[in-house]
C-alpha cells in the first residue's frame, strides 16, 4: 500500500501535469508517487481504474506508461485541486495505491 508518511519519507523529484512527483523515479520502471493532497503510487498502480470511474469530479485521467512492470496506464491526479475529500477513490482501490490528505 501506499505509504501514508510519503511527504516525510521520499524527495520532491519533478513536478508533472501540475502536480508533485515524489521519489525515487528511475524511469520506466520505478515512476514514484504523483500528487500530494492526492496522491497515487504509480509503482503500485496496475490499472484498475475504478479510481478513474468513480471519482465525482473527475480528478483523474490516464496517462501511458509503457515499461512499467505493473500496468502500462496509471490514474494520473491531473485535477487534485478539484478533489471533495469523498474518499470513494481511498475506498475502490483495490491494491490501497491512493492516499487523500482529508486532514
Ligand atoms: Fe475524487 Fe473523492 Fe478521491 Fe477526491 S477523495 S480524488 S473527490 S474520489
Ligand atoms: Fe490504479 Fe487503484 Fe485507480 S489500481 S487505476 S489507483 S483504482
Ligand atoms: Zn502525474
Amino acid at each position: 500500500a501506499i505509504d501514508p508518511q510519503f511527504t516525510e519519507n521520499r524527495e520532491q523529484v519533478d513536478e508533472h501535469n501540475g502536480h508533485s512527483v515524489w521519489g525515487p523515479v528511475d524511469e520506466p520502471e520505478e515512476l514514484g508517487i504523483h500528487g500530494t493532497h492526492v496522491a497515487v503510487d504509480f509503482d503500485i498502480c496496475l490499472a484498475d481504474g475504478a479510481c478513474v470511474e468513480d471519482c465525482p469530479v473527475d480528478v483523474f485521467e490516464w496517462i501511458d506508461t509503457p515499461g512499467h512492470p505493473e500496468s502500462e496506464e496509471k490514474a494520473d491526479p491531473a485535477n487534485e485541486a478539484q478533489c471533495i475529500d469523498c474518499m470513494l477513490c481511498v475506498d475502490v482501490c483495490p491494491v490501497d495505491a491512493i492516499d487523500v490528505d482529508a486532514g
